[in-house]
Order: structure tokens, then C-alpha cells, then sequence
């Protein structure tokens, strides 16, 4: 009998968050190369995240395995922001509201004390993530809105299509952890 996958975990079972650890490094890397279309990094720069940035990075495991992750830092110039660099939530696990729950429990942290807004950037085509954030941005009460930040021709001469930042806020509470637990269960 084949064992069960990475990605095997049973729908039902409830998501545990945390911050990561430089040991989770290698499993997130896996986990983001099954998850197009992000783009996948070293396994370095993965590492870097799981540690120098593990306070405002979150991971979700189901049944002891990885099913879920968000990198994401305080801008250095601008503190107040949380860039949210990728979102990552396995096949099985998507559609229960994993991945706006983790943003939530993110901003929630004593790591965001202080954060009145949230950047990313997405693909014009990401249709699941421009609902994410559109979701986010509803739950938080907050304005969205866009523009672009790296673009097709001038920054990636071609080779990708143009990123666009999506700025939520300012919001001007916090979540609970616990509210945003009960809406999302
Ligand atoms: C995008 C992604 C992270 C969403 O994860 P998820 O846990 O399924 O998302 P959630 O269940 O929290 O959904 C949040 C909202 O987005 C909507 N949504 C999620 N996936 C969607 C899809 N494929 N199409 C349309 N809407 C979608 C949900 O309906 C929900 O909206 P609601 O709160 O109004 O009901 C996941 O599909 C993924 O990992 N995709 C591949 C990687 C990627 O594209 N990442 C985002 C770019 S950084």
C-alpha cells in the first residue's frame, strides 16, 4: 500500500498555526513548488524566511503535515506595512478559508503591533488570490486598492506578467485571533 502524500491530509481535519522554524524550511519549499503558478525560490532564501522572518511568517499544518504557509515582513521603510509576499495553501486544503484565516492570525501577532496596512502583489489572471484579498480586504473593513508595481516590459522584459500592488487599509483594529477563528471555523 502506497503511504499517504504530503498532500493526503483529510478535509475535515482542523488547521494548527504557528510561526515557522528554519527546520520547516525544506518542507515550505516543497509546498510552494506544488502550488503554481508562484514562483518557487532557493531553498536559501525559504530558509531565511522560516527563521529571520519566522515572526511574521505563518505556517498551518494538518495531521503533522504542512498544508499552508504565508511569507511576509514589515516594510524597512514603512513599519506600519505588512508586505505579504506568498501565499501558499496545499490542493486539499483549499476553499475552507485557510488562507484568509492565516492572514488574519498574522495581523493579529504581537509581531504586527502597530501595522495599519497590508501590500501584495498579484497577477492580473490569479483570479483565486484576487478574491483572497478582496475577502480580506471585506473582513477588515478596509479600502483596497491598486496599482501596478513591477510591470511586464519594464521590469521583467517580458518574460512575466506584471505584478500588481494591492494595497488594503489603513484598518484601524487589530483582528482577534479568536473572533476570526469563529467566523472562519
Ligand atoms: C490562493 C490560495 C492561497 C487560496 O487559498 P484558500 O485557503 O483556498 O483560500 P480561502 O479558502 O481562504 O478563500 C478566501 C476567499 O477567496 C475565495 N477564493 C479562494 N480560491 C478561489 C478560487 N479559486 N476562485 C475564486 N475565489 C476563490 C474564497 O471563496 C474566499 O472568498 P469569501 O471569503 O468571499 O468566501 C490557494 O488557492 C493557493 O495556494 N493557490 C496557489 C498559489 C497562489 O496563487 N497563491 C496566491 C498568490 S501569492
Amino acid at each position: 500500500m502506497t503511504p499517504p502524500g504530503p498532500d493526503a491530509h483529510p478535509p475535515s481535519s482542523e488547521p494548527h498555526l504557528r510561526a515557522p522554524t528554519a527546520e520547516d524550511g525544506k518542507a515550505v519549499h516543497d509546498l510552494i513548488a506544488r502550488c503554481p503558478p508562484l514562483d518557487g525560490n532557493s531553498l536559501y532564501c525559504n530558509l531565511l524566511q522560516c527563521s529571520h522572518f519566522a515572526d511574521t511568517c505563518v505556517l498551518a499544518e494538518v495531521d503533522g503535515q504542512i498544508a499552508g504557509f504565508i511569507s511576509a515582513y514589515r516594510l524597512p521603510r514603512r513599519p506600519a506595512t505588512l508586505f505579504v509576499w506568498q501565499v501558499a495553501v496545499s490542493a486539499p486544503a483549499r476553499g475552507r478559508g485557510l488562507a484568509r484565516r492565516m492572514l488574519l492570525e498574522l495581523l493579529a501577532r504581537e509581531a504586527c503591533a502597530g501595522v495599519d496596512t497590508l501590500e501584495t502583489t498579484i497577477t492580473p489572471d490569479n483570479r483565486a488570490s484576487w478574491s483572497l484579498f478582496t475577502s480580506l480586504a471585506r473582513a477588515l473593513a478596509a479600502p483596497l486598492t491598486q496599482a501596478t508595481m513591477f510591470d511586464r516590459e519594464r521590469h521583467f522584459q517580458g518574460g512575466h506578467a506584471s505584478e500588481m500592488l494591492v494595497r488594503i487599509g489603513p484598518f484601524t483594529t487589530r483582528p482577534q485571533t479568536d473572533y476570526h477563528r469563529r467566523r472562519t471555523a
